[in-house]
């Protein structure tokens, strides 16, 4: 990899080679910070966001959320790295943040420093050398927008950033996962001991990794009476993202409980259930399989607690398809189309049906995708495509309809 300066968004940040640099994370960091300016006006009296970076590496996205976005006060970067601290410094100097040492040793200053988003000051960067779990458990900062980029899992840093949103009452997680091996159950046992669920190793994985994320952040929230709600929940390549409105209420916290659940799936008939009380079938009550008989060997497989409610929240979409038009990021149409699919799956059914798998799975070849959906909505019932994957429908028909509308037998 060629070491040198990178532009990304409205940033040029430095790369070396001992801080982590993902080229491949763009598409990412764009999308995260489209959400940022979408909760511009989202917290009380017209709060901006205090955020903590908390691994930082380079600083990128950080920094690219405080200059693309008027509504950034504050950024502190964190970082366990020294190399990777002192290049983070490096590059949001040079991207106009204004230094807090500095500031704190030149006063003066303060008010004299120009190039916010909104051309008013710009936003004020710390960079802190430390464990991330050390410094927000330490609690000496109180941020109302945590992000969490780690390599792997985050499941380590959840709950140090929750008890320190908690003391703001109301703020924003935002959460990468790049263990979706794990997440999509490859690694079964790894999800049950890290996630606290039971994950589906099948053709909707990466929907039901996204809400096995968010069953766990809700669990782990909902212990400290703080209530969750998704901004997004996003698959993309070899990582998950979601962000979460975070509020401090008990009965918020148990709203979120309440939204979690199980899901249950045929491997017989792709019959898909799902369910809010762990009432698990041994026996599809959709083609009777698991019985006894040649059916004993295909009862449905099961899987969760994990987040049955709604995916998005829709005035957060719009929002950011709104930033998304106004900004000329070079991924901005695979944004877009990435932020309309995410409309449309909204109110619709969890899980979706890979229309190739299904073929398969019946020695059958699929139908054009217009057919199928022309198909499922003659009988009445409703269609939609879906972010996790180009080749599936989402739709409120039951498997059978699914598998006639699909298959040319
Ligand atoms: C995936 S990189 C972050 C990438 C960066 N956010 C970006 O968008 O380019 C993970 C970073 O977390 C740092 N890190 C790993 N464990 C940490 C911990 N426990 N506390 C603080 N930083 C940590 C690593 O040094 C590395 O720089
Ligand atoms: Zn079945």
């Amino acid at each position: 990899m060629d070491f040198g300066e990178v532009k990304e968004g409205s940033a040029r940040v430095r790369t070396a080679e001992n801080a982590f640099y993902n080229p491949h994370m763009e598409f990412s960091r764009d999308f995260s910070s489209l959400a940022v300016a979408a909760l511009d006006g989202a917290l009380p009296d017209g709060a901006k966001l205090r955020i903590c970076d908390g691994m930082s590496a380079t600083g990128i996205r950080g920094i690219r959320y405080a200059i693309e976005n008027r509504n950034v006060e504050a950024v502190t970067f964190v970082d366990m790295d020294k190399a990777a601290c002192e290049l983070t410094a490096e590059n949001a100097k040079a991207n106009g943040l204004q230094d807090f040492a500095a500031l704190s040793s030149e006063p003066e200053k303060k008010s004299t420093v120009q190039g916010g988003a909104d051309g008013g000051r710009a936003p004020i960067f710390r960079v802190v050398e430390d464990d991330i779990n050390h410094h927000l458990y330490r609690g000496g900062e109180k941020f109302n927008f945590v992000e969490l980029d780690p390599f792997g899992s985050p499941v380590p840093f959840i709950r140090s950033a929750l008890l320190n949103l908690r003391a703001s009452k109301h703020g924003f997680l935002s959460v990468t996962a790049t263990d979706t091996a794990v997440l999509c159950g490859a690694h079964q046992k790894a999800c049950i001991i890290n996630y606290g669920a039971r994950p589906l190793h099948t053709y909707f994985c990466h929907e039901a990794a996204v809400r096995v994320l968010a069953g766990h952040v809700v669990q782990v929230a909902a212990a400290m009476h703080l209530g969750i709600r998704p901004l997004f929940l996003l698959s993309k390549r070899h990582y998950v993202k979601g962000i979460f409105e975070v509020s401090k209420s008990a009965s918020a916290a148990y709203d979120s409980m309440m939204r979690l659940g199980y899901v249950s799936f045929c491997p017989k008939c792709l019959a898909i259930k799902t369910m809010t009380k762990p009432m698990l079938p041994s026996i599809c009550e959709s083609c009777g399989a698991g019985g006894t008989g040649a059916d004993g060997g295909s009862a449905p497989i099961w899987g969760g607690p994990m987040w049955l409610g709604e995916l998005h929240d829709k005035g957060v979409l719009e929002r950011m398809q709104q930033a998304n038009s106004e900004r000329r990021y070079g991924n901005r149409v695979e944004i877009a189309n990435t932020l309309l699919l995410m409309r449309q799956e909204m109110g619709m059914p969890a899980f979706y049906y890979d229309m190739h798998a299904v073929a398969d799975h019946f020695r059958a070849m699929p139908k054009p995708f217009d057919r199928i959906v022309a198909a499922l909505q003659d009988k009445g019932y409703t269609v939609s495509r879906t972010h996790f994957n180009g080749l599936a429908i989402k739709t409120n028909a039951p498997a059978k309809d699914v598998a006639d509308a699909i298959t040319i037998q």
